[in-house]
């Protein structure tokens, strides 16, 4: 997966540009709020996913623009290709001349990974946060898992639902047996998705965060299931151990939608013990081994974006990404153009006021 060529016009705070990156480390680098960021959110959009900072579609449009139009050259599956997007109140897409029939449509087209500063609360906050990142990036890889998760959530609706009304009303007890003997099929599922998943991930990460920490650190991951501190049970067992406390709170206690991915470094957990270079460090190692997952499903190597993550990384492991990951295509922004002088090879660009000087 290679970008060409990019254009953008009327798109965030860039009028006009076009940018012919290089096959292997692009830096983007200026001052702040210059259009950086930008350039990265006009690439990934060709994912066929919403902005990556959760804007609405029609806050991508320039000020005093009437729509944006963003136009893709790149090379996938051995083949060139060409994708539009155009924006006026809502996304349109095109790929290779042809209409889709919405701009999701790019799904697995054009496959990217973007390490952005707000994917830090993957290691900084809650369970949820991680189980997110991998329910998404199984969710890339495998339609059927988005089937299977959904079909969990609308049981586990159902099941709390009567939780809620049981101690009222005993006839429910029938229902509870009925959805307790299909949640635990699609729930059990979902943890053997997201563990095999982890077990694909897990080597990538190894060797991803060993290169960032020049050897010196090691990351593991435990999936770790409320209620199952052994890891022997079946979401079954679980349920059934867990019904009366369900019962007296009225809501599942335990499950999937309950479960965490510890990630350690030297065996301490990231997200308590972890200095900000390493947090950083682990979300980094994540979104790189996210995408070499990808590349080993789909033979594809996706483009990776990188915006601001040079920042709170010593020299050694700034070097590492500039310089280690060059047998695919990276785009990197920062503001401290230092960067730009230990980077081998590759090209740069100067934004400022939403144009390359
Ligand atoms: N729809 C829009 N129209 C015009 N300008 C916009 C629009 N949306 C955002 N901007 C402006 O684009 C500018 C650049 O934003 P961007 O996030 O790309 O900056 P950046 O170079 O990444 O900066 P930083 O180093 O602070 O991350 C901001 O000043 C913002 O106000
Ligand atoms: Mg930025």
């Amino acid at each position: 997966m290679k970008v060409n060529k990019i254009e953008l016009k009327g798109f965030r705070n860039i009028n006009e540009m076009c940018i012919e990156p290089d096959s292997a480390v692009n830096i983007i680098y200026g001052e702040n709020a210059q259009g950086k960021t930008n350039i990265l959110e006009g690439i990934w959009l060709f994912s066929g996913l919403k902005s990556f900072r959760g804007a609405k579609d029609r806050e991508l449009v320039g000020f005093g623009n009437n729509f944006s139009k963003l136009k893709l050259d790149f090379e996938a599956f051995s083949r060139n290709q060409k994708a539009e997007i155009t924006v006026i109140n809502k996304r349109a897409a095109t790929l290779n001349g042809v209409t889709l029939p919405s701009p999701t449509a790019m799904m697995g087209k054009f496959n990217t990974v973007i390490f952005s500063p707000s994917f830090m609360s993957v290691i900084k906050d809650g369970p949820s946060e991680r189980r997110k990142f991998i329910d998404a990036a199984i969710c890339q890889l495998k339609p059927n898992y988005a089937r299977i998760l959904s079909e969990y959530n609308r049981l586990l609706q159902q099941r709390n639902v009567i939780l809620k009304d049981i101690s009222v009303n005993a006839q429910l007890y029938d229902m509870l047996d009925i959805i307790d003997e299909k949640i635990s099929v699609s729930g059990q599922a979902v943890i053997d998705w997201r563990k095999e998943y982890l077990s694909t991930l897990t080597p990538f990460i190894v060797d991803i965060y060993g290169g960032l920490s020049s050897g010196r650190e090691e990351i593991s991951f435990n999936y770790v299931k409320k209620s199952d501190e052994r890891n022997e049970k079946t979401l079954s067992d679980i349920l059934k151990e867990k019904r009366r406390e369900d019962i007296l709170n009225k809501i599942t206690l335990a499950g999937p939608h309950r479960d965490d991915i510890e990630i350690l470094l030297n065996g301490f957990s990231a997200r308590s013990f972890g200095s900000q270079g390493q947090q950083r460090s682990c979300a980094l190692a994540l979104k790189l081994g996210e995408a070499a997952v990808i590349e080993k499903e789909t033979g594809e190597k996706p483009v990776i974006l990188l915006d601001d993550v040079m920042s709170e990384l010593d020299v050694l492991r700034q070097d590492y990404i500039l310089n280690h990951i060059k047998d695919r295509q990276v785009f990197i922004t920062c503001c401290d153009p230092s960067a730009v002088l230990r980077m081998l090879g590759g090209k740069t660009f100067n934004i400022s006021k939403g144009e390359i000087v």
